[in-house]
């Protein structure tokens, strides 16, 4: 086992821009004067899980959705690798994780969505509420999400939050991705910004 590298830069930057995004969007979330914050870091969520779904069709080996969305078999043997204390390595995500990112993509679409319905005036309180219910059930995913990385990173005896930001895992050298892509995180900032461009305009 080494250092390798496992994210690429668009799922790096991506999984950061949503992240913060969602963070600020959430707090900016009751306020008139901090309003157009929330709708751009809304939109940046939107954006980036919008760029995720070809990117995880396209994109290097890890962010692919063939490699860590996987069959109800897989999760319970992963979650029973973790109660024994001896978790399954896996390079990339792991087969329960996938689907609370799974989950995540798909709520933040649909919040964004809806988001997007009350700003131009479409549908009054249906879609508040909706956007109420699909925002307050991702956070709950997200706060698994969260207690699952910290678990991981206890049992893995890795840092996984340090992995999202360098890239960079434990793992044979035939695991490693060939490249970062950096040209493809370039691609993502040029969407986020077109987004942006779209929900002002
Ligand atoms: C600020 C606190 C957060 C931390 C420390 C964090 C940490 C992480 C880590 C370490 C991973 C990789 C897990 C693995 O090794 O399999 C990950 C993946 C992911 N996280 Fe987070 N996360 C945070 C917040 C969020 C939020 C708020 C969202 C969504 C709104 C989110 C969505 C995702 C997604 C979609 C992935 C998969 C990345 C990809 O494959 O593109 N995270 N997160």
């Amino acid at each position: 086992m080494q250092k390798i590298l496992v994210w690429d830069w668009p799922v790096r930057l991506g999984h950061w821009l949503m992240a913060g995004g969602f963070i600020t969007a959430w707090l900016t979330s009751e306020s008139e004067t901090w309003r157009l914050v929330h709708v751009v870091s809304g939109a940046t969520v939107v954006a980036v899980a919008l760029f995720r779904l070809p990117w995880g069709l396209i994109g290097s080996r890890y962010a692919k959705f063939v490699d860590f969305v996987r069959g109800p078999t897989a999760v319970k043997d992963y979650l029973a690798s973790l109660l024994r204390l001896e978790p399954d390595h896996h390079a990339g995500h792991n087969p329960a994780g996938g689907w609370a990112i799974i989950l995540l993509l798909g709520l933040a679409i649909l919040s964004g969505l809806s988001g997007w319905a009350i700003y131009n005036d479409l549908g009054g309180e249906v879609f508040e509420e909706l956007h109420e219910g699909l925002t307050g059930a991702m956070l709950a995913v997200v706060i698994v999400h969260l207690a699952g990385v910290v678990t991981g990173s206890l049992l893995h005896g890795e840092n996984l939050v340090r992995a999202m930001l360098t890239g960079h895992k434990q793992g044979s050298p035939e695991e490693a991705i060939p490249s970062a892509r950096p040209l493809a995180a370039v691609v993502l900032l040029a969407w986020i910004a077109l987004a942006g461009w779209f929900i002002a305009s």
